[in-house]
């Protein structure tokens, strides 16, 4: 392991360089007009450790909003609340093959709940079971988890890109109103404050560091690898790592687990958590996106990362 991290070190570098020249095949989101401000051919790339050893290469400071990262974390909140019993009455375990936006199989599969919790109808059911007196206390509460796996109590949501995706979010609103009318959003809930929610969680501001370390906790069973506090139960860090590799790249989650192999999930802003089960956090950055919604260069990047050191968890 330690002349693995020694060879990582050294290698990580060119082989960021190597996969930047992806960027230029993919193009950075603009149906939320405010991530089209991010620079096309950013890459950049944060390891850390369980003994908090760290490396890092290229654009690895750019700030950025998680988007559908935060999916996975939300979701652990809702399971942390509801228990599975009360999360899975809600929301399949199940991959669509559909876009992440999809309202399709919604109409076409009875009894119309999400496939699974990482597509938007499926988040935003997520978002309307994370316990609080009002979206504002959810929020909050949202975001004091986040800080803690983060390992950062700065971490907030970006408000121009929260009220971006908020004046623009038709799509996330006819899915959240469908929901509603097939009762899978509960009566007494108000659609908006549930939509509030889901954009705020989406918006929240991080790096590859942020990134890296909130994996670092799933790799780690749950538990923060630093104070040995337990912050997540391992059965639901099991129950996200199983989504990650059968949905987290959305519908092309079976290429990457035959190309890397390794739990993850993408943005729209382009960024990707990883992991190596048991060994390492990772947070990739790379904002041109291919057609499914994910980094080009940095799916590339991980890619040939785990052929080189043999990550593959199969
Ligand atoms: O709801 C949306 O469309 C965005 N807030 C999040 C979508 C997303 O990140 C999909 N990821 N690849």
């Amino acid at each position: 392991m330690n002349s693995e991290w020694a060879k990582l070190e050294q290698q990580l570098p060119a082989m960021l360089e190597e996969s930047r020249k992806q960027a230029a095949k993919g193009n950075v989101a603009e149906y939320i007009p405010e991530l089209a401000f991010a620079p096309a051919d950013a890459l950049g790339i944060t390891v850390i450790d369980l003994q908090g050893r760290m490396i890092t290469a290229g654009d690895c400071r750019l700030s950025f909003t998680m988007q559908s990262i935060s999916k996975v974390y939300t979701l652990l909140l809702a399971l942390m609340d509801n228990g599975e019993e009360g999360v899975f009455a809600k929301v399949g375990k199940e991959p669509t093959g559909d876009d992440f936006n999809s309202m399709l199989k919604l109409e076409l599969v009875e009894p119309g709940i999400p496939f699974n919790p990482l597509i938007n109808a499926g988040a935003i059911v997520i978002s309307s079971l994370i316990h609080g007196a009002d979206p504002d206390e959810k929020v909050e509460r949202i975001l004091a988890f986040f800080r803690k796996l983060a390992d950062d109590p700065s971490l907030s949501y970006n408000k121009d890109v929260y009220l971006s995706e908020k004046r623009t979010a038709h799509r996330n609103r006819s899915l959240a109103y469908f929901l509603k009318d097939n009762e899978v959003l509960d009566e007494d809930i108000d659609v908006e404050e549930v939509l509030d929610v889901y954009f705020k969680h989406c918006s929240i501001e991080i790096n590859c560091r942020h990134l890296a370390r909130m994996a670092l906790v799933l790799t780690n069973d749950g538990v923060d690898p630093h104070t040995g506090e337990e912050l997540i139960p391992r059965r639901y860090v099991q129950i996200a790592k199983t989504f990650m590799i059968s949905c987290g790249m959305y519908n092309a989650s079976g290429e990457f687990a035959i190309q890397a192999g390794i739990p993850a999930k993408s943005g729209v802003a382009g960024g990707i958590l990883a992991l190596v089960p048991g060994r390492y956090g990772i947070g990739v950055i790379g904002p041109a996106l291919n057609k499914k919604g994910n980094s080009t260069a940095g799916v590339d990047l991980l890619e040939k990362l785990s052929q080189a050191y043999d990550w593959s968890m199969f």
